[in-house]
């Protein structure tokens, strides 16, 4: 299908400047909502499934696999021009649970991992550009993992294994590791800096960083804008990969300005890195957000309001977008 695109909307401008501008998407929103997809679509150069592609959703019993909201997804990227971005193959949440109630030796785990990757990956391999291999695996403080069963049943080479894995069943596709926080300076950063520079030292297959980017209108860019330039000197990427900023409920209008201001900074941010080519928000509606049900008592995160309308933020991701970049 050719989708033709208005020049004025955030993938256009976004790969003008270098910027794959994306969303994380939900194939039931997509399924339901008429108005949902044609804004995705015009808007949006890449997409993440949100939920579709986690062990719960995509492993659901230990011989069974249901593809079936992720190959919407990827099918709808397809129709429409889209890159997507896999999220995510090792995490401590969403798991299912046969997977975290049964009882597994460490050989297990490693075969368990393994296939699983093998299967997910394998079946997309050369449709889907960046994977987020492993998500979250510190905590905030950042010198222990997150307990999950690769933590807790194979120890800390389960990252490298998981990456290698995504690598042989997908040498084409870029790999990262995902977190939060990680994003401003602190023990959680260096931590994880530490280990992507191990991992490039070791020859282990990783090629980008994710720097989820779950802030507050009050969020200091430069210190984003730190984070990401120390990577250049390891010859990896970054992308700002799930960003949202909540405001206080129901908004202000300064609220919503402040908002936009944190918006076009990041995009410039990662417009100007070189570095930087990956921009995705963690949804793009306020109708569908994470943000209220994890964070009550805030909300309104997103470029677009509940009824399809452009905030603020969505001219601050303009103005941003045209500020970075060549
Ligand atoms: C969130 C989804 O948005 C929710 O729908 C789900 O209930 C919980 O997970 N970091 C991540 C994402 O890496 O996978 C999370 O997504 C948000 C935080």
């Amino acid at each position: 299908m050719v989708t033709l695109l208005a020049s004025g909307c955030l993938r256009v401008i976004g790969a003008q400047h270098g910027v794959a501008v994306g969303a994380a998407a939900k194939a039931s929103a997509l399924a339901t909502d008429p108005d949902y997809g044609p804004v995705l679509s015009r808007e949006f150069g890449m997409l993440t499934p949100e939920n579709e592609m986690k062990w719960a959703q995509v492993h659901p019993e230990r011989d069974r696999y249901d593809f079936s909201g992720a190959d919407d997804l990827v099918a709808f990227a397809e129709q429409h021009d889209m890159a997507v971005r896999g999220h995510t193959l090792a995490w401590h949440s969403q798991n299912p649970g046969w997977l975290t109630g049964g009882s597994w030796t460490r050989d297990e785990l490693i075969s368990l991992l393994e296939d699983h990757i093998a299967t997910v990956v394998g079946r997309y391999r050369g449709r889907i550009a960046q994977w987020d291999v492993v998500n979250e695996a510190w905590t905030p403080i950042g010198l222990r993992l997150n307990p999950s069963p690769w933590s807790t049943g194979i120890g800390a080479d389960y990252l490298e294994i998981a990456f290698r894995a995504a690598h042989a069943a997908d040498p084409d596709a870029q790999l990262f590791y995902n977190d939060y926080g990680i994003e401003v300076a602190g023990a959680k950063a260096d931590h994880v800096y530490a280990m992507v520079a191990d991992f490039v030292a070791r020859g282990v297959p990783i090629h980008g960083v994710g720097l989820q980017m779950h802030v507050t209108s009050y969020f200091d860019v430069a210190q984003l804008e730190a984070q990401m330039a120390r990577y250049e000197a390891l010859g990896v990427k970054v992308g700002i990969t799930e960003m949202d900023v909540r405001l206080p409920v129901p908004p202000t209008p300064a609220d919503l300005d402040r908002q936009a201001g944190v918006y076009e900074r990041a995009a410039s941010a990662c417009g100007r890195s070189p570095i930087c080519d990956t921009l995705v928000l963690w949804g793009f509606t306020d109708r569908y957000s994470w943000v209220p049900s994890f964070y009550p008592g805030t909300g309104a995160a997103l470029p677009f309001d509940e009824d399809y309308a452009e905030k603020p933020a969505y001219d601050g991701l303009v103005r941003g977008l045209q500020a970075g970049g060549p």
